[in-house]
């Protein structure tokens, strides 16, 4: 990380605007703080792509948007990778953040960000409109950064996706909800209770639909036995399979089959930063 820190300051003051791709279901987990520390000390302008919002709540949607527009130097805007058209307008917002920087002697450069796992490959094979190879992916490569000619006096430096080191518990939790934190470094079960505690909070109807009811528990561990039963995941002894439940659980977020969720709002992030002043 100190490396890849180091990498990151040298490229982004030869960047004028940086490209920062989140999740939309968690779209304050998912931004990188000392790659945000780095681009708030450097002044470059960013432009906060929310992707994956085809799988997030649309009002949650709309009110992070919003936050995050309100910050100077910033434009959101969220959208699908997976959806080409949306993703090509990415260059003209980028312009209008540095307007200055619209010729072949004074190219607009552009940085791109992302945590493993936000998309940041589906995007820049959109943007590129060509396969291109996660950085960081190719066996032996000791550059970690890749520059792409956008287009004329365009260009884009891909950098890896990367985590931080000593991320919180509660954000671990939910980057391993989404999946930008790898399957071996959280116990299912444990992600997939203090998910479900949560969607029994904020979502019951999606669960209710889903899974039928759940008799006003708000216990992560409950409702995973409940969909161990629904399903008919008994183990021998008559106990309900809970890791296979939190698997059967976790992937039906994961691929949006409970429904457009979003796990935290612009109001509990500002809750939790009082909470951790206080
Ligand atoms: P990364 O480079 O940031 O690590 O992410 P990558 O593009 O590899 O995307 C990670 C997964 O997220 C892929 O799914 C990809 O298809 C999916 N994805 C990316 N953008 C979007 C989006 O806007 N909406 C939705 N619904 N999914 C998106 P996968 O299961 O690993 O592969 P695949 O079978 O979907 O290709």
């Amino acid at each position: 990380m100190v490396t890849a820190r180091k990498e990151a300051a040298i490229a982004m003051r030869k960047t004028d605007v940086v490209i920062e791709v989140l999740d939309a279901r968690v779209p304050l987990s998912s931004l990188n703080p000392v790659f945000e520390e780095l681009r708030r000390e450097n002044q470059r302008a960013a432009l906060k792509i929310l992707n994956k919002s085809d799988m997030a709540d649309p009002e949650r949607t709309q009110l992070w948007l919003s936050h995050y527009n309100a910050q100077p130097g910033v434009k959101a805007v969220a959208l699908s990778a997976k959806h080409p058209k949306a993703v090509r307008r990415i260059p003209d917002y980028a312009k209008a953040l540095a307007p200055t920087r619209n010729s072949p002697l004074k190219p607009l450069r552009m940085m791109i960000l992302g945590i493993p796992n936000v998309g940041k490959s589906t995007l820049m094979n959109a943007l590129l409109q060509r396969v291109v190879t996660k950085v960081g992916d190719e066996p032996a490569v000791t550059k970690m950064h890749h520059r792409h000619e956008l287009g004329r006096g365009m260009w884009l430096t891909d950098t890896p996706g990367m985590l931080w080191p000593g991320i919180g518990h509660e954000v671990g939790l939910k980057l391993a909800a989404t999946h930008s934190i790898g399957r071996n470094a959280y116990d299912n079960v444990e992600v997939a209770a203090a998910l479900g505690a949560y969607l029994l909070e904020q979502y019951p109807a999606l669960l209710t639909q889903r899974f039928g009811s759940f008799a006003e528990t708000h216990d992560g561990h409950r409702l995973l036995e409940a969909v161990a039963q629904n399903r008919g995941f008994i183990m021998k002894g008559g106990a309900p399979d809970l890791e296979r439940a939190a698997r059967i659980f976790l992937g039906e977020f994961r691929d949006g089959t409970l429904g457009k969720i979003t796990l935290e709002t612009p109001a509990d992030t500002a809750a939790a930063a009082d909470d951790a002043e206080a």
